[in-house]
């Protein structure tokens, strides 16, 4: 079984993704509703917070935890996967992040790969990326793709409000004007130019894509996070396929730690056949 974690819905979108992909795979996705939106947070609570969800899975019984959030995996995959998990005491679970593939796909070029690559160096797109406060200032994005892209132009652009906007189902105009003032920070930066491509960094901002393309000129190109998250762990299953191990093929269980039936209404909204959530308390 797979267990995904976001701070609240966001990692929903990736885990739809990965329902389509694995329909034979068992998956047990945990949103921590009680404490989201994340992306403001410190540090060490991203890291705790993260960690809890982790360990709430393990004992569920994923043996490996995708995080479906681009915060938690800015911030804590890196501890969590180097000192927390060695000493945990769950021998053969493993925790994977979503910023890799991410970075693969807008880069071409593999994980493993830190330097640049012909023809990569010659590649000289303006890159967006669009992602919370703590992603953002993380700067985990510019770092990586530079270090394989280094012609790349990448700008960046923090939205302090917009995931918790989206988790709280705000209104559509409300939504709008956060995503315009998103994209104007990107324009403010290129000096009036639209980017060649953009990477909706927060798997939240998936769910108001339709925002970021009105905003987005035509000929930008929203990288689809969902789609090369799947993509990547199909690569990951074929070198390591007994982390999809399960009882129940085809098992998707949804847990929060916030109100399951709320929780429940609310993923319908975008996601109409989504199994009911339940309470991680229980
Ligand atoms: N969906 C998350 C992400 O990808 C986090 C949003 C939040 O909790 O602020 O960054």
């Amino acid at each position: 079984m797979i267990g995904i974690f976001d701070s609240g819905l966001g990692g929903l979108t990736v885990l739809r993704e990965l329902v389509l992909r694995f329909p034979d795979a068992s998956f047990v996705y945990l949103g921590d509703h009680a404490n989201v939106p994340y992306g403001n947070r410190s540090s060490d609570e991203i890291v705790e917070l993260t960690r809890r969800g982790v360990e709430a899975l393990f004992k569920r019984g994923a043996k490996l935890v995708l995080l479906g959030c681009n915060t938690a995996t800015a911030v804590a995959a890196r501890r969590l996967q180097r000192v927390w998990l060695p000493d945990a005491g769950w021998p053969g679970h493993n925790i994977l992040g979503i910023v890799a593939p991410t970075v693969e796909a807008a880069t071409q070029t593999p994980w493993s790969v830190t330097k640049p690559l012909y023809p990569q160096k010659y590649m000289t797109d303006t890159i967006a990326v669009f992602g919370t406060t703590r992603t953002i200032t993380s700067g985990v994005y510019i770092e990586e793709i530079r270090k394989r892209c280094p012609r790349m132009r990448i700008v960046q652009q923090a939205s302090a409000n917009l995931a918790g906007a989206i988790e709280d189902e705000a209104p559509e105009s409300e939504l709008d004007a956060l995503v315009a003032e998103a994209v104007a920070g990107i324009v403010a930066q290129t000096g009036g130019v639209q980017p060649h491509r953009a990477i909706l960094g927060c798997t939240h901002f998936p769910l108001v894509e339709h925002l970021f393309r009105a905003h987005l000129a035509p000929s930008t190109r929203i990288l689809s996070q969902p789609e090369v998250v799947a993509y990547s762990l199909e690569d990951y299953l074929e070198r390591k396929p007994h982390y999809a191990d399960c009882d129940v093929a085809g098992l998707v269980a949804l847990l929060t730690t916030g109100d399951a039936d709320e929780i429940s209404a609310r993923a319908r909204v975008f996601w109409p056949d989504a199994p009911a959530f339940s309470s991680a308390r229980s």
